[in-house]
């Protein structure tokens, strides 16, 4: 160790930290009061062989998850990121994480196992969010993907029909593919999903579950209006549906109050509630919350328990700590000031640029504009020639489970900060 210290003129600390590096990688072995060695080669070859298992995967359609994976790529450091879905490092509140992270290490049995339906604080602190549940009626869970496809795969059987807004987010229709769900859109405009619609398509077939964005929603950022609230209560009662409500972007509003949730006025146990916390604090603070009530509850509980019995103590612990904190009301002052900064920016980008593309509506909320193209451009083909000259969007067909109607590009401000926002513009002008 002193003579690497020496050779070259680091710390003991850092090298202290290269030989943890190199353990972990099985290349030396640490052997306490002995030393550390260089490890033997590993006995075992790389299989080279792996064509059995295409024949014994068979021929079934793989569940595609393409789009999901497209929405996580990351770009070159040189490559504008107008696409994702999470905040940038600016706006984590890295600082106040990693102290509630110390204080929830130091509790005794923190690595132990936490409740099934999560810590009775963290439910708690949901309940109240979401207004006119219970905690016991709430379940953490890993995130909202993991709360949306539990439900989805929960509510329905393979071959029932699910009912999602077009456009909408790509995640629910990977879900409902893969689990042999018929899809059934329906448009959503701005103001949110078109329930007269809804009841055309209920009047024809039977669907057991409609998958509703009603808070700036992604990608259109728009707000399920009221009166299309009571009317898809109406439905909901009328043809024994299940309502998932997937409320991603509460703790993203820019321009408040938000509305209420729709789960807070639903008294006949219609709406299933997800409300994640990872775009508002951290994608790796993989938490969120599944609300239902009656045997809803009691499946969603079950499914949990298939797919991952518990939701990681030490996350719990610190969340809550962050959550109920004052960092967490001071974090959210910033998040909605810089956003809303960068949205207006980006728009007065895009208004001087791309006065030829249209935002139809400024959302409220959220981290994405959705930005019509003019007619016959081919968005993907758009999208691809934009990341060769330097800057990452979403191509608007992804967000479509079936025909498109109009050309779009999702441009996500949550990830960038302002002056590189401005300069993909630039760059996407130069594409158009
Ligand atoms: C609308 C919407 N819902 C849910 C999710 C899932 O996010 P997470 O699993 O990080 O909560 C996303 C992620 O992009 C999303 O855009």
């Amino acid at each position: 160790m002193r003579e690497l210290q020496r050779e070259h003129q680091v710390s003991p600390l850092t090298v202290q930290r290269v030989v943890r590096e190199l353990a972990a990688e099985g290349l030396v072995t640490v052997r306490p009061g002995n030393g550390t060695f260089v490890a033997a080669a590993p006995a075992r070859g790389r299989p080279t062989d792996l064509a059995w298992q295409h024949a014994a995967l068979g021929g079934h359609t793989p569940p595609d998850a393409s789009r999901n994976l497209a929405l996580l790529e990351a770009p070159n450091a040189e490559t504008v990121r107008m696409s994702g879905g999470y905040l940038d490092q600016t706006l984590i509140p890295e600082r106040a994480l990693a102290a509630a992270m110390a204080r929830a290490m130091r509790r005794t049995g923190v690595w132990g196992r936490p409740p099934i339906e999560g810590l009775a604080s963290l439910r708690q602190w949901f309940a109240r969010q979401i207004g006119g549940f219970d905690p016991a009626e709430v379940l953490v869970t890993s995130g909202g993907q993991s709360a949306l496809s539990m439900a989805i795969r929960a509510l329905t059987r393979p071959g029932d029909a699910v009912v999602l807004e077009t456009p909408t987010y790509p995640g629910f229709m990977s879900i409902a593919r893969s689990h042999g769900l018929e899809i059934h859109p329906v448009p959503a405009d701005e103001h949110g999903l078109r329930t007269d619609l809804l009841e055309n398509v209920l009047r024809a077939r039977t669907a057991r579950l409609v998958v509703v964005q009603p808070l700036y929603a992604n990608p259109t950022g728009s707000v399920l209006a009221q009166d299309r609230r009571r009317e898809l209560f109406d439905l909901a009662r009328r043809h024994s549906l299940f309502v998932l409500e997937d409320d991603y972007a509460r703790d993203l509003t820019i321009d408040g109050p938000p509305p209420p949730t729709l789960a807070s006025a639903d008294t006949g146990g219609h709406v299933v509630h997800v409300r994640s916390v990872t775009k508002s604090i951290a994608p790796s603070v993989r938490l969120a919350a599944l609300a239902a009530r009656g045997p809803a509850l009691a499946r969603l509980r079950a499914a949990k328990t298939l797919d991952d019995f518990f939701v990681s103590g030490p996350v719990q612990e610190a969340a809550v700590d962050f959550l109920s904190s004052p960092a967490y009301p001071r974090h959210r002052r910033e998040v909605a000031r810089e956003l809303g900064r960068r949205r207006d920016g980006l728009l007065t980008a895009l208004r001087a640029r791309l006065p030829e593309c249209a935002v139809e509506n400024v959302p409220r909320g959220g981290m994405h504009l959705w930005v019509r193209l003019p007619e016959g451009v081919d968005d993907n083909e758009v999208a691809a020639r934009a990341l060769s000259a330097g800057v990452m969007v979403a191509a608007g067909s992804a967000w479509f489970p079936a025909e498109r109607d109009r050309p779009h590009l999702r441009l996500t401000y949550g990830e960038t900060p302002l002056p590189q926002l401005v300069e993909g513009v630039r760059r996407l002008a130069s594409v158009l």
